[in-house]
């Protein structure tokens, strides 16, 4: 999708001002600086003072929803990797709180809550931090789930990928909370082809 990953090209050059990273050796698998940019829109849409992210990897979507922030807002992220969050440590600035844990083993020991959370950790645990992040929300939080579509093989009901999965696993867990009003958006783009969930808290 190499005229989809141009126009990302396009977008990046003409509007947006990226945070700078090191990557390390990391897999490619941070949002792209266009999907950053959401984040920081949505963060600041919502007016959060409180942000919750579930997979640092090396930090990069973290800068774009720390931008959002009022100097007395916090932002809290996890990351189970000890080596991604090593490197997440050069790139991040003090004021955001790094936890080294898997998300699902660090979420009951937090308190919120939070304005915007960002699922962005193991896929096949998706549908569980959901579930986890229920108590750290408030009529209002905003919910972003990246990385819902996966090439469309969200559709495979018979997949053995535990990413598909758990993907297909926080589809129905959305479906099952009334609180939630919820859309999935499909993305093209320097990622391929994905998208990701919205959910607010009502
Ligand atoms: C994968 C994970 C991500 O968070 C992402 O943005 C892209 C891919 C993955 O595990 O395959
Ligand atoms: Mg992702």
């Amino acid at each position: 999708m190499q005229r989809a990953s141009q126009v990302d090209q396009f977008i990046t050059e003409r509007w947006l001002d990226e945070p700078a990273v090191d990557r390390g050796d990391l897999p490619p698998h941070d949002v792209s600086a266009p999907q950053g940019a959401m984040l920081e829109l949505l963060a600041r849409a919502v007016g959060a003072r409180a942000i919750l992210e579930l997979g640092t990897l090396a930090g990069y979507s973290t800068l774009w929803l720390a931008r959002a922030l009022p100097p007395d807002g916090r932002l809290i992220t996890i990351e189970s990797d000890p080596r991604a969050a090593e490197i997440a440590r050069r790139n991040l600035p003090e004021n955001v709180k790094l936890i080294v844990a898997p998300a699902l083993e660090a979420l009951p020991g937090l308190s919120g809550p939070f304005d915007l959370i960002f699922i962005d950790a193991a896929k096949r645990s998706s549908a569980h931090c959901l579930h986890e992040v229920r108590n750290l929300a408030r009529p209002g939080t905003l919910i972003v789930a990246d990385n819902v579509i996966r090439g469309g093989a969200l559709l495979d009901a018979d997949s053995d990928d535990p990413s598909v999965r758990g993907v297909r696993e926080f589809f129905e867990a959305v479906a099952a909370e009334p609180r939630l009003v919820a859309t999935a958006i499909q993305t093209v783009g320097s990622k391929g082809y994905d998208g990701f969930a919205l959910a607010l808290v009502r």
